[in-house]
C-alpha cells in the first residue's frame, strides 16, 4: 500500500532494505507473480504490456535469488485456469517463455541455473514447450540456483493425478493403504524433486492461493505485497526474505 502511494505520489519507492542475514535465507521461494494486467491498465497499456514488463522482472528476481543463496525459485507463469482468458492473451502469455530465454538463458547458464518446469505438457504450443525443454537441456549439468516454471499448472489436477497413480498401485496390487504417507504423496507430485517452499510471495495486494502447489505451501510462510509484478525489484525480494527471517516456523509444534 505505501508503495503504491508513494507511486501516485510520482515518487518511487524506498530504494534501500536492510540486507538479510546470509545464514537464514529460505532454501525455496515460490512467487505468484500477479498484477500485470492492472499495473498496465493504470498506464493506459493493454494488458499484453504488462506481461511484457512482467517477463523483464523475472530476471531481476532470479538474480537477487542466486544472490541471496536461494537454491529454488519456483514462478507462477500460467495456470490451468488462465486458459479461460482471450485468445489473444493466452497466446501472448504462451510466446513469453521463448523470448525470456531468448533474452536470457545465456546468462542462466552463465549463473549455473538450471531450468526446470512443472505442469501439464501436452496442451502447450510446440514453440512454448520446445523452448522450455531446450533450456532444460542446456541447464540440464547446472548446479546452482533451480528456477522452476509453474506452466499450465494447476494444484488440484496434480493432486487428482498423483491420487489416480496411487489408486492405480493399490488396484494392481503394488502397494497397500498402510503404505500411503505424506512421502508417498509428495513423490506423486509434480515437484517431487524440490523441497516444499519456505517462502510464499504473492504480488499486487490479492491475498489467495489460486490453486498454487495447494499440498506444498503446508507449512510454507506466506508473504504479500501491494506491488504490481512488473514493478518488483531485488529491494521487494529482499523484504519478502527479511520478514521471513523475523517469523517464527513452529510446524505446527511449540
Ligand atoms: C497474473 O497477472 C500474471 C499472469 C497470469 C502471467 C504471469 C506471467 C509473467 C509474469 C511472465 C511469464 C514469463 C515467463 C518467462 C514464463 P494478471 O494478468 O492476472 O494481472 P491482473 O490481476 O492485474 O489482471
Amino acid at each position: 500500500m505505501i508503495s503504491r502511494l508513494w507511486t501516485k505520489l510520482g515518487k518511487s519507492s524506498p530504494q534501500k532494505a536492510e540486507m538479510p542475514q546470509l545464514d537464514k535465507v529460505p532454501d525455496h521461494v515460490a512467487i505468484i507473480m500477479d498484477g500485470n494486467g492492472r499495473w498496465a491498465k493504470d498506464r493506459g497499456l493493454p494488458r499484453i504490456a504488462g506481461h511484457h514488463t512482467g517477463m523483464k522482472a523475472i530476471n531481476r528476481v532470479v538474480r537477487a535469488a542466486d544472490k541471496l543463496g536461494v537454491k529454488y525459485l519456483t514462478l507462477y507463469a500460467f495456470s490451468t485456469e488462465n486458459w479461460k482468458r482471450p485468445k489473444d492473451e493466452v497466446d501472448f502469455l504462451m510466446r513469453l517463455p521463448q523470448q525470456f530465454l531468448e533474452i536470457e538463458l545465456e546468462e542462466l547458464i552463465q549463473k549455473n541455473v538450471k531450468v526446470r518446469m512443472m505442469g501439464n505438457k501436452t496442451d502447450l504450443p510446440s514453440y512454448t514447450i520446445d523452448a522450455v525443454e531446450q533450456a532444460m537441456e542446456k541447464t540440464k549439468d547446472n548446479t546452482g540456483l533451480v528456477l522452476n516454471f509453474a506452466l499450465n499448472y494447476g494444484s488440484r489436477k496434480e493432486m487428482i493425478d498423483a491420487i489416480k497413480e496411487i489408486a492405480g498401485e493399490v488396484k494392481d496390487g503394488h502397494l497397500s493403504l498402510e503404505q500411503i504417507d505424506e512421502q508417498l504423496m509428495g513423490g506423486k507430485l509434480l515437484s517431487s524433486d524440490l523441497p516444499d517452499p519456505d517462502l510464499l510471495i504473492r504480488t499486487s495486494g490479492e491475498l489467495r492461493l489460486s490453486n498454487f502447489m495447494l499440498w506444498q505451501l503446508a507449512y510454507s510462510e506466506l508473504w504479500f505485497t501491494d506491488i504490481y509484478w512488473p514493478e518488483f525489484t531485488e529491494i521487494h525480494f529482499q523484504e519478502a526474505v527479511l520478514q521471513y527471517q523475523r517469523r517464527k516456523r513452529r510446524f505446527g509444534g511449540l
